[in-house]
């Protein structure tokens, strides 16, 4: 037996006002169970309200909050320190939150009066979207559903999943749009707290998206994107001359090489932000990295798979891959998160691709003078959910920051095309951080990503400074600039 220490959150309507927090301590087997814990906190008090059922994680019945993180506790181990609490949903009691009025949301099949079941290949098809467990996990995460009517992630998994069945007697994409499908922001998080692993945002959302566009019925804004992609191989119109435009295919270090990468510049760096591109060229000088920047590269096509528009990818794709291949360059280093996921999960290149915040963390790299003021970090979601890197960044600055303060990590709404198709969702998202970041009493905000930059800036006073600005900042006045 072990002990185990942690924290419940509490709340019961008929004696509390708001929800508050309680120890307990109790004994249990090795390698036990969230739920074993529970159940031994259940025996010392039996008004302690959780749920329950299969204890096989199949039922969904048993999803909580553990340090933050939505997970099954029938299937998740025990550890020390535990912080329990329920789904960021509405409270019964206690860990039991309202689950019948999501489910009830959740689409249902309407079949065929007929004898067809699907094939072999039609199952294959239908199998990664089938999984659910309707736990919620996902719907008590999503961004877009904190601040407009959509439906949420596992109703538009049904709604693809409905699609894709033969049995289905109804074209239900104008339901979907009604319901929401051009407000997910792509930030992936239904994906990453999923336990089946069902991935919402690729398998479901994007391909309806697919289908709304082969209707005709993508939204107006991300059509003139697709235009302006197909026409000049960006996806922002560039103003003033672009990071393309002002440096050589080639930049050797300050000292000894000691690494090559390429560099994928991406639309924004290339043409809105290209002084923040320029700044990790400094940085990489100073660390020793010769960077070769092909000139023929291109839009990544992530703004057309996350609005479903696809139909030209594979040449943006090929292309893309081609400039890199004919250079002979083996790993290629992204900045932009978005980038960085797409050219990671959606394309299958014959090279490593690698987020900046990977490279420099994988080496030693000169230590920078530290700067006097407060930092608070914003996570890109496509860095965060879509790439798995949160370590990283967070290294990196610590090393230059005066001091450094977490801002819980949320999407800013500028993801998935809803920054040019929903601006007023991704507005309120945008205040949703500018309230985080006044929490954080920071002086400033860093991020990586050049979208989150953009927008983040217009909803806070703060300043928003990309990570490689402010190494280059450490190294510039430990060089007395
Ligand atoms: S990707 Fe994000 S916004 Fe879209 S459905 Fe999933 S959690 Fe919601
Ligand atoms: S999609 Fe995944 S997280 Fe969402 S309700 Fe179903 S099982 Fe739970
Ligand atoms: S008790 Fe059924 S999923 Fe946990």
């Amino acid at each position: 037996m072990i002990q185990l220490t942690g924290t419940i959150a509490r709340f019961d309507p008929t004696t509390d006002e708001k929800t508050h927090v309680e120890p307990y301590t109790v004994s249990v087997n090795e390698g036990a169970r969230i739920l074993n814990v529970l159940q031994a906190v259940h025996l010392q008090d039996p008004t302690l309200a959780f749920r329950s059922s299969c204890r096989a994680g199949q039922c969904g019945s048993c999803a909580v909050r553990v340090n933050g993180e939505p997970a099954l506790a029938c299937m998740t181990e025990a550890t020390d320190g535990m912080r329990i609490e329920p789904l960021d949903l509405p409270v019964i009691k206690d860990l039991m939150v309202e689950l019948v009025p999501g489910i009830n949301k959740i689409p249902r099949i309407h079949p065929c009066d007929c004898y067809d079941i699907p094939d072999h290949a039609q199952i294959a098809k239908l199998k990664p979207l089938r999984d659910c467990i309707e736990c919620l996990s996902c719907v008590s995460v999503c961004p877009a559903m904190k601040v407009t009517d959509f439906i949420g992630p596992t109703s538009m998994r049904a709604q693809m999943r409905i699609a894709l069945d033969p049995r289905e007697t109804e074209t239900r994409i104008r339901d979907a749009i009604a319901q929401g499908l051009f407000t997910c922001t792509s930030c992936q998080r239904c994906r990453v707290v999923c336990p089946k692993e069902i991935e919402i945002p690729g398998k479901a959302i994007e391909k309806l998206r697919e289908i709304a566009n082969r209707d005709g019925l993508t939204l107006p804004r991300h059509q003139a994107v697709a235009e302006l992609v197909k026409r000049t191989g960006r996806s922002v119109e560039t103003t003033d001359k672009t990071f393309l435009d002002q440096v050589p295919e080639v930049i050797e270090p300050l000292g000894p090489v000691r690494g090559e990468v390429g560099f994928f510049v991406g639309c924004m760096f290339n043409g809105r932000l290209p002084e923040r591109a320029l700044d990790l060229l400094e940085v990489m000088k100073r660390v020793g990295i010769r960077v070769i920047i092909p000139k023929d590269q291109i839009c990544c096509g992530s703004p057309l798979i996350r609005t479903g528009q696809t139909g030209f990818i594979d040449k943006i794709k090929e292309r893309n891959i081609r400039v890199f291949t004919s250079r002979g360059i083996t790993t290629v280093m992204t900045m932009c998160a978005g980038c960085g996921s797409t050219l990671k999960h959606d394309y299958q290149t014959p090279f490593t691709v690698k987020d900046v915040t990977e490279i420099l963390t994988r080496m030693e790299i000169p230590k920078p003078a530290r700067l006097e003021e407060k930092f608070t970090y914003h996570d890109p979601c496509h860095l965060l959910n879509g790439q798995g890197i949160s370590n990283q960044p967070r290294e990196l600055l610590r090393r230059v920051a005066g001091s450094f303060v977490e801002m819980p990590a949320q999407c800013c709404g500028s993801g998935g095309g809803v920054r040019s198709g929903m601006p007023e969702e991704a507005a309120a998202l945008g205040e949703m951080r500018r309230n985080a970041i006044e929490a954080t009493g920071a002086d400033a905000v860093i991020t990586i990503c050049p979208f989150c930059e953009y927008h983040i800036q217009e909803h806070t006073d703060k300043p928003v400074k990309n990570l490689m600005t402010i190494l280059l900042e450490g190294y510039r006045k430990k060089e007395g600039q």
